[in-house]
Order: structure tokens, then sequence, then C-alpha cells
């Protein structure tokens, strides 16, 4: 894992924003795994700013709510319309998430693998992480090799959203999410953190022991993982100087 901590989530996001940017120009058709959620948001916006071509990009979600359609304002379908699809030149039909509607949810799940297949597999995931530590939807205690089904969200998880709707009895309960194995497979991993409330769980997850009891533990496994995080989400690490010495001494050849 590549540890990188930044003074401020704009500084996290503004790096977060070139490895995409990179990615993109090496790749024109690349495939993008992307979140929703407060953490993406300035990532989003720089993303925007930096006026790429998405004209070849194929992006698949993470995640939706069971039972909101995608015009209903909490929806992830209506989230990433407003903070990124309507502000960049990317086709419609190579847009996926997760459809919270589907009448079958395990029939529409596998089709979504079958999608991410179809599409060559994606290239970049980019993650936010729960305040229990979980990627995508996948709660403590998902399996490690999960694929895309429905989970029920924890009662933290639910509170924790509860700010984006006028009351907690509207969370949700059910959601659809690529499953851990899914978010695995991505060829390169880009996970998000912010804020001091996010600081236990990502100290668990580079640090602790790789554990169903924190989901994004398991990136300790993959090869090609950088998480970008801000003071803040990296002050309870126990070598966040050694990161900072790594980043700081990168050969030139490895600097984005
Ligand atoms: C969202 C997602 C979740 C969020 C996580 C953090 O698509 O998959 O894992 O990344 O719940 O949410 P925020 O960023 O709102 O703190």
């Amino acid at each position: 894992m590549e540890i990188i901590i930044q003074p401020t989530p704009e500084a996290a996001s503004q790096i977060a924003a070139r490895i995409i940017a990179r990615l993109l120009r090496e790749k024109p058709n690349a495939v993008l795994g992307l979140a929703t959620g407060s953490t993406p948001l300035l990532l989003y916006q720089e993303l925007i700013r930096m006026k790429l071509d998405w004209s070849r990009v194929t992006t698949f979600n993470l995640d939706e709510y069971v039972g909101l359609p995608p015009d209903h304002p909490q929806s992830y379908h209506h989230f990433m319309h407003t903070h990124l699809f309507r502000h960049i030149n990317i086709p419609p039909n190579q847009i996926h998430i997760p459809d919270g509607m589907a009448k079958d949810i395990p029939a529409f799940c596998k089709h979504y693998e079958d999608q991410i297949a179809a599409a060559g597999g994606i290239d970049l995931q980019v993650l936010g992480i729960g305040t229990d530590g979980h990627i995508g939807f996948n709660e403590p205690s998902s399996s490690l090799a999960s694929r895309t089904r429905i989970k029920t969200l924890t009662d933290q998880t639910r509170r924790d959203n509860a700010r984006f709707f006028r009351s907690l009895d509207e969370v949700p309960y059910h959601v659809i999410t690529m499953g851990i194995g899914t978010i695995m497979e991505a060829r390169q991993i880009l996970l998000l953190a912010f804020g001091k409330h996010k600081a236990r769980a990502i100290a668990e997850a580079v640090e602790g022991p790789i554990t169903a009891m924190n989901p994004a533990s398991v990136l300790q496994l993959h090869p090609v993982v950088k998480v970008c995080l801000d003071e803040a989400a990296a002050s309870e690490l126990k070598r966040a100087d050694y990161y900072r010495w790594v980043y700081d001494h990168k050969p030139a050849w490895q600097r984005g």
C-alpha cells in the first residue's frame, strides 16, 4: 500500500485526480469504478475542472440503495449525475450504476458482474471507507470473497448516512453493492479518507490484521493500492512518519 498523507482533503483529492488523469491519458478507454458519498466530491470537482476526455471511458459505480428510483434525490444515480456525469463528456451508455429498483436482485447482480467482465474488468476503483471499515457497502463480517449482491446496512452506517436524508427513517436498510472479491479484481485501487472520524477505520485497515471485521483491511492483499488521506484521517497511523518519508523520497520516475 502506498499511503499518501496531505495537509488537507483538497490537496489529497488533487493527487487522486492526477492519478486518474494520468490513467485516462495513458488509456483513453479505461474502465473506472466510482464511489459516492462525501469523500469523492472534491475529487470529482477536480476531475471536472481538468476537462479530461471521457468519451471512451466506461464507469461502474460501487453501490445503490434498494428501493430508490434513479430520480430520487438521495439515490446514487442522482448523486453521480449531479456531481460528475452531467459535467463531463461521457456517453450515457458507458455509465453503469446498480439498479436499486431491479425486480430480480440476484439476476441483476449477476448481470452487473457480467457487464464488468465484458468491459474487460476495472482498471482503477475509487473507494471511500465507512467509519466501520466498509468498502462499497460491504459491512463488517462480509465475505472477503463476496461478489455483487444485496447487503443490509448496519445501524451505524444508516446513522452515518442519515445526514443526506430528511430523517433516519427514510434511510433504506438494503443496498446492492459490488462484493469485496469484485473490488479486489480491479487492477488499481484508490482509497480516499478525510476527517478524524475516519482515523480509526483507516488505522485498522492499513496497520491492523486482515479481517472481515474491517473489510478495507483486505486491501493489504492487493498489489496496487494508493491511500490518499488528510492529516486528520491519518492521525491514528503508527507509522505515519515513515509513509511521509517514503512519499517525499519517491524516485522521480514514480512521481505522477
Ligand atoms: C459509497 C460507498 C461507501 C462510502 C462510505 C464513506 O459509494 O461505497 O463505502 O464510500 O460509506 O462515505 P462518506 O464518503 O460519505 O463518508
